[in-house]
């Protein structure tokens, strides 16, 4: 679904005159694949070039050096990129920036109108996409009358209309409520399993890539570590290198099994870590064993549960 070859980019700084002061390295050497219909997690601390990458996913931003392929279809030709935007859709941050109708219907219609789309098409699309994100009794309501968590839904609803092979989701629940969080990421995680639509979710929250697919962790514009959910959040110390949290349970885990107590090194849910307590057979469904806390993320074959080799392969399409 998306490749990234040795990617590099550079931002351009310019002092107050417009002249250019200098470059700001956001991505330095990124390879990645993601495979079609994976629940791709990213993470990484403030400034990691989280963000940047993913623009490069949607031909907002192109190579400085390297190529990204979306689908097949490389964001440096330009004929490629309203195709691209529409394969691959974003979600940002705010959903008040990314809702422009006065009625819910009328929002999530605007992408396929834009495009050309006959209008009869148009309202399927409006119906099954807002009820793809559970919206669809809101469909006349106005926006404004809406919670966070439904804003941010309706916003899904808008991009799903374009029926795209990849959405990403750029910190899509900073600003929502732990309620709108959750509908969010539910959201996110059924279309992901009903309709196959290929994730990358961009979180602080750890919690909310305790599903994915595979994580990739970024770190000064690189990527830092890359593995299943198991293989980086067992790396507790690692992660706080990066200045990164693991969930509160795994967390938990890892300072009991510290203390002496008989805790397997992976904990990622209450249930396991309770099991766990009451010593009950080994139930993760992961990989993770007691060698896994070794501290190189970036091992071959860390994302072999998805069949995957390690990225970086050029014969990879
Ligand atoms: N438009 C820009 N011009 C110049 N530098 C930029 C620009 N946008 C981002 N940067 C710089 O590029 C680097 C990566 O930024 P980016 O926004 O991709 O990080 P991020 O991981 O998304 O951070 P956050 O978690 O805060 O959203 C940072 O050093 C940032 O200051
Ligand atoms: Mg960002």
């Amino acid at each position: 679904m998306i490749k990234i070859e040795k990617l590099i980019h550079d931002y351009i700084k310019r002092d107050d005159e417009g002249n250019v002061a200098g470059t700001v390295r956001a991505i330095n050497g990124v390879d990645l694949q993601v495979e079609p219909g994976q629940f791709i997690a990213v993470l990484g601390h403030n400034g990691s070039g989280k963000s940047t990458l993913a623009k490069h996913l949607n031909a907002l931003l192109f190579p400085t050096e390297g190529a990204v392929w979306v689908d097949g279809m490389s964001t440096k030709d330009e004929k490629n990129l309203w195709e691209i935007r529409r394969v691959a859709g974003m979600v940002f941050q705010n959903p008040d920036n990314q809702i422009i109708a006065q009625v819910v219907e009328e929002d999530v219609g605007f992408g396929p109108e834009n495009m050309g789309v006959p209008t009869e098409e148009i309202w399927t699309r409006v119906e099954q996409s807002l009820a793809a994100v559970g919206m669809l009794e809101h469909r006349k309501k106005s926006p404004n009358r809406l919670s966070g968590g439904q804003k941010q839904r309706v916003s899904i609803a808008g991009v799903i209309a374009m029926e795209p092979k990849c959405i990403i989701f750029d910190e899509p629940t900073a600003m929502l409520d732990p309620n709108g969080r959750k509908e969010v990421i539910k959201a996110a995680k059924k279309l992901n399993r009903e309709k196959g639509i290929t994730i990358i979710l961009i979180t602080h929250y750890m919690e909310e890539a305790i599903d994915a697919d595979v994580i990739f962790v970024m770190d000064k514009g690189e990527v830092a570590m890359q593995g299943t959910p198991r293989e980086i959040f067992s790396q507790v110390e690692k992660m706080q290198e990066l200045q990164l949290d693991v969930p509160q349970v795994t967390l938990l885990g890892h300072e009991l099994r510290k203390a002496g107590l008989n805790i397997p090194v992976c904990i990622l849910t209450k249930e396991e870590l309770a099991d766990a307590l009451l010593g009950k057979e080994d139930t993760q469904s992961g990989s993770c064993g007691e060698n896994s806390d070794a501290s190189d993320g970036n091992k071959p074959g860390a994302a072999s549960a998805q069949g995957k080799e390690e990225t970086g392969n050029g014969d990879q399409s």
